[in-house]
């Protein structure tokens, strides 16, 4: 081969190297660009949870009145790698239940639902807050979403139980005893407290005065499958009939049958708070009364 021969072909190699490096700069370019959408979507996103979702979702997303919604399976661990169809498909499963809402298959109707949130279904979110939402699910980080919590509003008097006895003056000692182990920092009780966990408003209609004493006795021992009952142990396709036209009939409890894989629970955000018998007895015959 003549030099010129080789300087041709030396110069095509050359070519080929630059427009496949020229490629890959440029799809690494365009996965920047992707990511830092992403994360400004999932930052919005998060502020959202903390307003609307962590009251009933937990402020890491572990489950509360919801199920677990931190969950390993909806995320993608290489953001902006190639994402799979599971991701697309969990995508669209969330965004469609903070749209549209769900009625639970739960045991006791005193579990409140998801609610709809999108817009065109009388909520308070349009289209690209329920992708910020969506985004935040999938790629944020549930550990910093304490701090996009609204304050707890500690002034005025507890709720006073309906159909009970007890007058608000009975109520204020609970008040001091329950600001003071600091339940009303998470908790909201009629107009009084926070926003950070279950609202117990009517927390007596839905758990045992039993079953109250153990958990906050030490929450970490209660079982997933005892939180909430029977625990949103929902596969994604059970998930997507339950927006089949026209609607199934849910019985409660119609779920399949909760076995640790499908129980989506993950660790509570609530500690242990050390009380003696007789100020656990005080909260518990309290917080019994309110259904
Ligand atoms: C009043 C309580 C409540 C609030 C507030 C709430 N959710 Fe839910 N959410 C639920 C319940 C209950 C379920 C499970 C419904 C069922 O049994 O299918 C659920 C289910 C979900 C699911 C589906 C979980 C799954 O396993 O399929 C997603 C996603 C979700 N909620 C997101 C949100 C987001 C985002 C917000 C805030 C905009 C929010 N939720 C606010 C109660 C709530
Ligand atoms: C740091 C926040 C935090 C504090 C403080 C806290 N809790 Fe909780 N609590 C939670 C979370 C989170 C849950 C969600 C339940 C779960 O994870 O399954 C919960 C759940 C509960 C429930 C069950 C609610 C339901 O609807 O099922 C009760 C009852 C309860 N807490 C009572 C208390 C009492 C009483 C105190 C004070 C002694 C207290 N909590 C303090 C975070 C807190």
């Amino acid at each position: 081969m003549n030099d010129k021969g080789i300087l041709a072909i030396a110069l095509t190699l050359a070519l080929i190297a630059g427009g496949v490096l020229y490629f890959v700069i440029d799809q690494n370019r365009t996965d920047q660009l992707a990511n830092s959408q992403l994360a400004a979507s999932a930052a919005t996103g998060q502020q959202l949870y903390g307003q609307y979702c962590s009251i009933c979702h937990g402020p890491l997303g572990e489950g509360c009145i919801g199920p677990a919604i931190n969950r390993a399976e909806w995320r993608d661990i290489n953001v902006g790698g190639s994402k799979d169809a599971d991701l697309v498909a969990a995508h669209d499963l969330i965004v469609k239940t903070i749209h549209q809402g769900r009625q639970g298959v739960q045991p006791n109707p005193q579990i409140p639902n998801m609610p709809a949130w999108g817009q065109d279904n009388g909520g308070p979110l349009n289209d690209q807050q329920i992708e910020s939402l969506t985004a935040f699910l999938q790629y944020g980080d549930f550990n910093t979403t304490i701090y996009y919590i609204p304050s707890a509003n500690l002034a005025g008097d507890l709720q006073v139980p309906p159909n009970s006895s007890m007058t608000i003056t009975d109520t204020r000692p609970i008040k001091e005893l329950m600001l003071a182990k600091g339940c009303l920092n998470c908790h909201l009780v009629g107009s009084v407290g926070g926003n950070v966990a279950a609202n117990l408003t009517l927390v007596g209609g839905r758990r045992t005065a039993d079953w109250m004493k153990r958990w906050i006795k030490d929450p970490q021992a209660m079982p997933a499958w005892e939180r909430g009952p029977y625990l949103w142990a929902y596969t994604a396709t059970l998930a997507l009939s339950l927006y089949a036209t026209p609607a199934p009939t849910i019985t409660p409890g119609g779920g399949p049958t909760p076995t640790p894989s499908n129980i989506h629970m993950n660790p509570s955000f609530m500690p242990q708070i050390p009380m003696t018998e007789a100020e656990l007895d005080t909260i518990v015959n309290y917080l019994s009364k309110l259904r």
